[in-house]
């Protein structure tokens, strides 16, 4: 690696902290897709079917709170219960992202 490249990573990482804003920046999108592979054995990465509702391009704070109200009963549903309890915040946010990240790139899959 070059200084050159160094250099332009280190601007690129400084630039992205200095510019994050709203939640789940940090989100770590590897993990994310790990964890969206529970989901997509229910939900369709390409929208609505079966009854499913779709999970896709939702923002990713909208997501966090979803989850958070299955996890904590205000929103009851037993299936999704279940799968919000096994998250933790970090994994909220890695799979929420992951699933708004993948609406914006045009749902290829
Ligand atoms: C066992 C099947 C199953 C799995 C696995 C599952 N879901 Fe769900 N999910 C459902 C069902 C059924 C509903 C509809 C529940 C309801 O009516 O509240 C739902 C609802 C949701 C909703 C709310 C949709 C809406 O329109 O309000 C979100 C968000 C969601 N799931 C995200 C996820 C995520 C993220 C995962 C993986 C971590 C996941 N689900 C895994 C079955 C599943």
């Amino acid at each position: 690696m070059t200084k050159y490249t160094m250099c332009c990573i280190c601007l690129f990482v400084c630039a992205t902290a200095a510019t994050k804003a709203g939640a789940c920046e940090d989100a770590d999108l590897a993990l994310g897709e790990y964890l969206a592979a529970e989901c997509t054995g229910c939900h369709q990465i390409k929208g609505q079917a079966q009854g499913m509702p779709r999970i896709t391009g939702w923002p990713a704070i909208a997501m966090v709170g979803a989850l958070r109200q299955y996890k904590s009963g205000f929103r009851d549903n037993r299936a999704m219960r279940s799968v919000a309890q096994s998250l933790n915040e970090e994994e909220m946010c890695a799979v929420a992202k992951y699933f708004e990240q993948v609406a914006k790139r045009g749902e290829k899959r």
